[in-house]
């Protein structure tokens, strides 16, 4: 089975360009290389949500010159690949804090969701400057703003990724096993896979991998085996 939303945390591109004695900015750049083929296989093999960590909250911490880096890429990368997605029918979407971005970043992100907005083969999300506890309290924010009560459901529809079904598929690279404060409340039930390819190297055929090991899971959402796999009989009569 394909998962509908698929979530990456794309972890690895320093050690990628450290161990080839390259500034960390190149391994973030072989990244977008990553990314781009990532995309297109999603699109191809009929995945509809592909929701990346590209930025988050705590990478302000990082040395400036690699924000700095990060910041430029995500600018060339918008000016250099938002028209290959919109001739494959992928509507990128932003998904974070924008009040800390610059105005020509902001406005870069903006053009290209404006740009794309049409598009219905693949909803790609990148998130930036996201970190999942704010999201959670910026859902709460908003609740209090407007005097509305607090519940699992009200949040769950502040919650900035209100509009699609929860992550599936919850992929790591990097050898890593962590959430990171990434989709914290998307992730409840996400299944989680692992790998330990460092992210400029996971290639289509990686992510093929992935997607076959998410098929073999059996999710049960609270539920027993038993009720989520009824017996042969059951089935049967079914
Ligand atoms: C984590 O690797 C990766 C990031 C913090 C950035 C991810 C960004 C991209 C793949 C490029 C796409 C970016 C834009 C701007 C659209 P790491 O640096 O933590 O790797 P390490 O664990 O080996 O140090």
């Amino acid at each position: 089975m394909i998962p509908h939303h698929i979530a990456i945390v794309m972890d690895g591109n320093g050690r990628w360009a450290t161990r080839r004695f390259l500034p960390r900015v190149a391994g973030h750049k072989k990244g977008v290389d990553a990314l781009r083929a990532c995309v297109r296989r999603c699109g191809d093999v009929g995945v509809r949500v592909l929701t990346v960590f590209a930025f988050s909250s705590e990478n302000w911490n990082r040395p400036p010159e690699e924000v700095s880096g990060l910041m430029e890429l995500l600018a060339l990368a918008l000016a250099r690949e938002v028209p290959q997605l919109q001739t494959e029918g992928v509507r990128i979407r932003f998904i974070g804090n924008r009040s800390a971005l610059s105005d020509k970043v902001r406005a870069g992100l903006e053009q290209a969701e404006a740009l794309t907005a049409g598009n219905q083969r693949l909803l790609f999300n990148v998130c930036f400057n996201y970190g999942g506890r704010w999201d959670i309290a910026q859902a709460a924010a908003r609740l209090a703003a407007r005097g509305e009560p607090i519940t699992e459901h009200s949040l769950d529809r502040a919650m900035s990724l209100a509009d699609v079904p929860d992550p599936d598929l919850l992929i790591r690279t990097g050898g890593e096993m962590r959430i990171s404060n990434f989709l914290l409340w998307q992730a409840a039930y996400s299944e989680l896979y692992f790998s330990d390819r460092l992210w400029p190297d996971f290639d289509a055929a990686a992510l093929d991998e992935a997607i076959a090991d998410f098929a073999r899971r059996e999710r049960r959402f609270g539920r027993t085996s038993e009720q989520v796999t009824p017996a042969v009989g059951e089935r049967r009569a079914a």
